[in-house]
């Protein structure tokens, strides 16, 4: 089943466990990503939500367990995973004295791919950039920057994304931008794992969400089930649907949320809560 034809999930992970010396991080880590959706993992800070998606990009072993993408293995194939993917960290990749247009020219000369202007073009104009692509990438935006981040990762079309933290100290109006830009992806097809620990960007964009807590998927499913596993909040005579935050906060009892402020501890101001 493990073939480039199956029709099987995008990613499926069974069983993963992985420690750093005596840090447990993951200790079976069991879901699957259907081809072509947006799969939420949600966690704290320190949940392993990293840990996992460089185990599924081939960049670290796990201990234990298997897991495959594209239908191939991450250990016994990390060759074809690699050209399955792409991946997106927190910190942009884009090189600040070119432009634009030239970091995407860049990329696809570097991937021997026909035509790198052209591909750069497209790309351009997909992501919005095609105004500012001939002036140098320091003069971004932070969200124009990671939306050129992220489409310098698209280059030669790899089927599945690993988005980890997209929107990690983006302000408001760039976040906006990047959620823009994952709707466009998963409406080409694109199958795109997001980690983030933005209970609002779970909810708006994923058609599953995964709780990593304690290095187990706690919970997984689409927004109304996880909805569905509280109880309406009963007022006098309105029922209340409980938030994905109150959710979360049930699950894994009494994480804390800045729920006031939505405030970072560096003193950022998020326009999302995020988990502490
Ligand atoms: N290379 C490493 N060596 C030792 N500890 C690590 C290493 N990578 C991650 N950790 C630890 O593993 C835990 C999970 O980290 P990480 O996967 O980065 O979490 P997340 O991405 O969810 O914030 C953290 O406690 C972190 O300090
Ligand atoms: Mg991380």
């Amino acid at each position: 089943m493990e073939t480039s034809q199956a029709p099987g999930p995008a990613i499926r992970v069974r069983g993963i466990e992985k420690s750093f010396k005596d840090l447990q991080v993951l200790r079976g880590v069991e879901f699957d990503v259907r081809s072509g959706s947006v799969f939420a993992l949600l966690g704290s800070n320190g949940a392993g939500k990293t840990t996992l998606v460089r185990i599924l990009s081939t960049l670290l072993k796990a201990d234990a367990g298997t897991a495959s993408v594209n239908g191939f293995d991450v250990a016994a194939q990390p060759g074809r995973v690699r050209e399955s993917i792409s991946l997106t960290g927190q910190f942009a990749a884009v090189d600040e004295v070119l432009t634009g247009r030239e970091n995407l020219v860049l990329i696809a000369r570097l991937r021997h791919l026909k035509d790198p202007g052209a591909i750069a073009d497209d790309l351009l104009a997909r992501f919005t950039l095609t105004e500012a692509g001939n002036r140098k990438a320091s003069t971004y935006s932070g969200g124009m920057r990671r939306r050129l981040d992220i489409a310098m990762s698209l280059i030669g079309n790899p089927p599945v994304i690993f988005l980890d933290e997209p929107t990690t100290g983006l302000d408001p109006q760039a976040r906006l931008e990047v959620w823009q830009t994952v709707r466009g992806l998963a409406a080409g097809g694109t199958t795109v794992l997001l980690t983030t620990q933005y209970l609002d960007e779970a909810e708006t964009l994923a058609d599953r969400i995964a709780i990593l807590h304690k290095g187990t998927i706690i919970q997984n499913g689409t927004l109304a089930e996880l909805k569905a596993l509280l109880p309406p909040a009963k007022l006098e005579y309105v029922e209340k649907q409980p938030s994905l935050e109150e959710v979360f906060l049930a699950l894994v009892e009494g994480g804390g949320i800045d729920s006031a402020t939505g405030g970072r501890a560096d003193g950022t101001v998020q326009a999302g809560k995020e988990i502490q």
